[in-house]
């Protein structure tokens, strides 16, 4: 049902709170990669597949009620399912480098902490629907999560369910992240956001180049 990891292509998710400035870096990483002359597949979740795309509107739009934690959970993995199973899987299997913005630590830290839905609640439904495949690199972005979400005000979609939610749920989220950096430190990587957009990208290059271009 899963695959276990033996790809000839890498997978490097960027997670982090809203505001974080995650797409830009991914964005400019898999500029990077190129430059590597490696194929790149950049991708985002909720998104990234034939249906997940539909899931992430029903997900990001409306009111926060609109799901409760356990439904919201199940969306963010049919849809993370579909983007393996359609997306993620069929590139590792070519030898590209994907690069996701977000991937399941999202799930953990936004529903398993911030929600509190519970990391075990979390880690069981991942299970069946992941398995033992994970990220051969996770950069955290790390910001204050009110300056994080500041600088989300001015965007003009209707993505913004999350961001509508309390600052509680946020500090909590923030918290999920760093005990997943602590429990997952052979591949995740906090990396401090509240800087200059090229001095994180120079960072991220850096952590890059010696984990996975260096092998
Ligand atoms: P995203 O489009 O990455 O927004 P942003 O650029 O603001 O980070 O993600 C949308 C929202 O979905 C974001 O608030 C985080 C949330 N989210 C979860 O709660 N759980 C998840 O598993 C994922 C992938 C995202």
């Amino acid at each position: 049902m899963s695959k276990k990891q033996s790809y000839p292509g890498k997978f490097i998710t960027l997670e982090g709170g809203d505001g974080t400035g995650k797409s830009t870096q991914a964005r400019l990483l898999s500029e990077f990669l190129k430059e590597q002359h490696k194929d790149v597949l950049l991708t985002r979740e909720p998104g990234g597949a034939p249906g997940s795309d539909d899931i992430r509107q029903l997900i990001l739009t409306g009111e926060p009620e609109r799901w409760d934690v356990v439904g919201e959970t199940l969306l963010f993995y049919a849809s993370r399912r579909n983007h393996l199973r359609l997306t993620v899987w069929p590139a590792l299997e070519r030898g590209d480098w994907v690069i996701s913005d977000r991937f399941a630590d999202s799930t953990m830290a936004y529903q398993g902490y911030g929600n509190q839905l519970g990391v075990e609640a979390v880690s069981k439904i991942h299970e069946v629907s992941v398995g033992d495949f994970e990220p051969d690199l996770t950069l955290i972005l790390d910001i204050d999560v009110r300056k994080g979400i500041a600088r989300t005000q001015g965007r003009t979609n209707n993505e913004d369910r999350f961001e509508k939610m309390d600052i509680a749920v946020h500090e909590r989220m923030q918290q999920g992240f760093y005990e997943i950096a602590d429990k997952n430190s052979h591949r995740c990587v906090i990396i401090d956001a509240d800087r200059p957009i090229d001095e994180i990208q120079a960072e991220l290059r850096k952590i890059v180049r010696e984990r996975l271009l260096s092998e």
